[in-house]
């Protein structure tokens, strides 16, 4: 049996209808290749959710337990869970709540209004997380490691200690977390049923400081709970039991991006790019980004037209590439963003483009390719979210940068923690002063790019995914 086990909503696997069956593709990201690092060999499990209906027919086969073949190896267990159940946890209450108290992203005149569909959405929420803690039980070997993932199961690691109070069990938060009065938006018994499921974990890690320090201030706040500090040790104390509390920054995977960033794929898609800047040495802005409302694409393009109105010495001289994939499309509000920033973008070209400029390159449909070929081009980052656990693209893009980018950063990102020495920091609010650092930005001489630019990538990759996850593991096997 498993001695490591895995839960994240979003598995390894996604699976699509074809002719002949079912197709799995594999994904990406931190969690991925950090749990390669323990190795093919170790017995280990990831347990995640079946998210569409091809999914859901794969996690009806043998219990969930996709074959070998479809995974890569890595063993998983995708769970079937009713659909309805599935749409109101994940998008009622894990995006449409959690997401937007911890990102604070509400219009509060108007939401959030917690009623009758809010309570519905929450007993599903209480019934897919109680789906994860009773696969856990059942799957994991005595004393083992249980790693949980994020805000769509804040409540499994309370549920699974009461099953099986023999395992370690760590919770990591890969957003930010609310301050208290924020947070506080909460019905009472929500706010308090949350903090209590995550502090059910023996370790909850956060990805910066200020997040660690948001979650402990919440348990005061909310719980009455105490709070621990011996140097920088931080820990919650809640009726009797003591939960630690652990900070992990994600970093970039260097060696991954650095060779998958000099394929040809991504040559190709340079020279398109290239064409489409057009000009003799255009500087660009270069902005990837998921389509997601926390990341702050509007504002980012009204900072790119202050830009030009205030400085219109760099008109026909610097191209913004901006790219937003979709995300979350099951959601009105996120299609309403979509189509924002496609007008926003439309509107620029209108109102300042030439037959021989386009000010904003709009990209809309997802391109890994595509996104490290801006990578290596550009000449600024623009990564200015409202708010944002870590952000990956402003640590990724320094790492691949061909002649050293200049990165301008939002200080509300959990990157700005450590890239703030060698970036230009922005309110993400202020527009003015975003297309300040912009224009700043394009002025910094090469050198000093150059310089600071190696330094961001030093920083970037000072904890790449496969020690962030073993760091994780023996910190809760150290207990
Ligand atoms: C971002 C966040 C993660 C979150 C994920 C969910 O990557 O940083 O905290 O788990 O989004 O995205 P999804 O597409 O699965 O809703």
């Amino acid at each position: 049996m498993p001695q490591v086990l895995v839960a994240s909503n979003r598995g390894p696997v996604a699976y699509t209808r074809a002719e002949d069956g079912l197709n799995a593709r594999r994904g990406g990201g931190g969690l991925v290749s950090g749990l390669s690092a323990i190795g093919a060999d170790a017995d280990a499990l990831w347990v995640c959710a079946a998210l569409g209906d091809a999914d859901r027919a794969a996690a009806r086969r043998d219990g969930g337990r996709l074959p070998l073949a479809d995974t890569g190896g890595q063993r998983v267990r995708m769970l079937d869970i009713a659909p309805d159940v599935f749409a109101d946890a994940y998008n009622g209450i894990a995006n449409s709540v959690l997401w937007f108290v911890h990102h604070m992203l509400y219009q509060t005149p108007f939401e959030p209004v917690f009623d009758t569909a809010f309570e519905k959405a929450y007993a599903a929420y209480e019934t897919y997380n109680t789906a994860f803690a009773d696969a856990l039980a059942e799957d994991a070997d005595e004393g083992a490691s249980v790693l949980v993932q994020d805000y769509h199961l804040t409540l499994v690691p309370g549920l699974l200690r009461a099953r099986r109070p023999d395992l370690r069990i760590g919770h990591f938060s890969h957003t930010p977390w609310a301050p208290p009065d924020y947070y506080r938006l909460l019905p009472d018994d929500t706010a308090a049923a949350v903090l209590r499921g995550v502090l059910g974990a023996d370790r909850a890690a956060f990805l910066t400081r200020r997040w660690a320090e948001a979650f402990a201030a919440c348990c005061a706040d909310v719980l009455g709970a105490e709070v621990r500090r011996d140097g920088e040790a931080l820990s919650v104390l809640h009726e009797g039991r003591t939960t630690r509390i652990g900070v992990h920054g994600l970093g970039a995977d260097a060696d991954f991006l650095r060779e998958r960033a000099h394929r040809p794929d991504v040559e190709e898609r340079l020279a398109a790019l290239r064409e489409q800047i057009g000009g003799d040495n255009r500087r660009t802005v270069v902005r990837v980004d998921r389509t997601e409302l926390s990341k702050n694409i509007v504002r980012g393009l009204h900072a790119f037209r202050r830009l030009l109105e205030d400085h219109p010495e760099w008109r026909e001289r610097v191209v913004h590439l901006a790219f937003a994939y979709p995300s979350r499309q099951d959601l009105a509000v996120y299609r309403d963003y979509t189509a924002e920033v496609t007008r926003t973008a439309e509107e620029i070209n209108a109102q300042h483009g030439t037959a021989t400029w386009t000010p904003v390159v709009l990209h809309v449909e997802d391109d890994f390719a595509r996104s490290l070929a801006a990578y290596r081009l550009a000449d600024v980052a623009l990564v200015n979210p409202i708010r944002d656990g870590m952000n990956l693209v402003a640590k990724e893009v320094p790492v691949v940068s061909d002649a050293g980018c200049v990165l301008v950063l939002s200080r509300e990102a959990g990157a700005h923690e450590e890239l703030s020495a060698d970036a230009l920091s922005v309110n993400p609010y202020d527009v003015r002063g975003t297309a300040r650092a912009l224009d700043a930005a394009l002025r910094t001489p090469p050198e000093e790019r150059a310089e600071r630019c190696k330094r961001l990538a030093a920083a970037a990759t000072a904890l790449p995914p496969q020690r962030w996850f073993l760091d994780q593991l023996e910190a809760l096997r150290a207990l």
